[in-house]
């Protein structure tokens, strides 16, 4: 079974330069590790080997693989990032001093003459005292979902928050049907149902589905928090507005209130901040984006183009539906910074409000 893998592997070294996980793949490492670690290193490659179009190719399973495969891990981190392998992660949410920021510190995007715009921040958190998605059994997807459910009553006592749970956990007591759970995804509130997706499935991630799936909203709508996709939980802030200060503040904050909640205690690395499932979130775990209409950068009805464009300015351009979906039939995609790992959370935001405002230049000239 082993030998098989690693003979997969091989074969795919060869044939798939641009898949990440099987490129950093060293059979001398591999060979000093113990039976146990062996299977634990293969199931975090498991997505890249039987996707070969992979571009990541892998997933960690357990908080500390980041750590306990370092030697795998730095190599992966290094590449896709382009970072200097043993690069170290400092998280910062003051926007204080950062590059480009406006004397003021607002990210107002009416600067840039754009109308109000659909802005939205995410992080991922996992809870320390789970294995991660990858590895997860039913009965820790429940488990989990469960202390959520309690964590949640904390929020939505408080007046800020309010709202409520949507469980999709067949007999939970926020059980949603069918309908409720496809208006909430039309309304870009909810994840799509995971089994779709052929990298989480072969991850396992997708495990299990829809067991320990929902996911909370805040009463005004604009603060929402997944629980069981990618990461034990997606904690975001989306807003229709100008002022990305405003999504990513409140974002900051709701943060600080959840990570107070008792018995909530998320998994960080010493070395890589924020620890999530994938290694392309790892660091903050944050996408900031916005949708926004460039009809003519999207002429030809595909986002070709302003991909091509979007990505010297470190820009990465999503469907309406989110990653794997197609554009809006009126030119909307959806456009964040693709950095994540080694750079901080304000860095982020503001990479978004410069990137917007080159992007949409880029709009106005064509
Ligand atoms: P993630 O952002 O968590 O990596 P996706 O790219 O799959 O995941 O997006 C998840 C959902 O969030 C999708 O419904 C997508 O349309 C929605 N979304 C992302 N950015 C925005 C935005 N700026 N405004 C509204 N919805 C958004
Ligand atoms: N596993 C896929 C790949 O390696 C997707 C990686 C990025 N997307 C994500 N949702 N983590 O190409």
């Amino acid at each position: 079974m082993t030998a098989d893998l690693i003979a997969k592997i091989e074969t795919l070294k060869a044939t798939r330069p641009n898949n990440i996980a099987v490129q950093c793949f060293d059979p001398v490492y591999f060979g000093t590790l113990s039976n146990a670690h062996k299977s634990r290193l293969l199931k975090c490659l498991n997505s890249g080997i039987e996707n070969p179009d992979s571009e990541m190719g892998c997933y960690a399973c357990q908080p500390s693989d980041y750590d306990d495969f370092k030697p795998f891990f730095s190599k992966v981190l290094a590449r896709y990032h382009k970072v200097p392998e043993g690069a170290r992660h400092t998280n910062d949410w003051s926007l204080k001093g950062v590059d480009g920021l406006p004397e003021d510190g607002v990210l107002d995007f009416a600067r840039l003459g754009l109308p109000a715009l659909s802005m939205r921040v995410r992080t991922g958190r996992n809870l320390k005292d789970f294995p991660l998605p990858g590895s997860m059994t039913k009965d820790d997807r429940i488990r989990l979902e469960e202390k959520m459910t309690t964590a949640f009553k904390t929020l939505i006592a408080m007046p800020d928050y309010g709202g409520r749970y949507y469980s999709l956990t067949p007999g939970h007591p926020c059980f949603i049907d069918d309908a409720t759970y496809q208006g909430l995804v039309d309304a870009h509130i909810m994840f799509k149902n995971m089994d779709s997706d052929r990298f989480l499935t072969a991850a396992g991630i997708a495990a299990d589905w829809p067991y320990g799936r929902g996911c909370y909203v805040s009463a005004d709508k604009g603060f929402i928090i997944w629980v069981g996709e990618e990461d034990h939980l997606r904690i975001m802030c989306m807003q229709h507005g100008t002022v990305l200060n405003d999504v990513f503040d409140r974002l900051k904050s709701a943060l600080d209130v959840v990570e107070n909640i008792e018995g909530l205690e998320f998994a960080y690395s010493a070395d890589y901040g924020v620890v999530t499932s994938c290694p392309t979130n790892l660091g903050t775990g944050m996408r900031a984006s916005v949708h926004i209409a460039l009809p003519k950068l999207t002429a030809d009805g595909t986002d070709t183009r302003a991909k091509a464009i979007a990505k010297p300015l470190g820009l990465s351009v999503r469907g309406v539906g989110g990653e794997h979906t197609p554009i809006g039939a009126d030119g909307t995609v959806d456009i964040s910074p693709a950095a994540r790992f080694c750079i901080t959370e304000a860095e982020i935001v503001t990479a978004l409000y410069k990137g917007i405002a080159l992007l949409n230049a880029k709009e106005n000239q064509s």
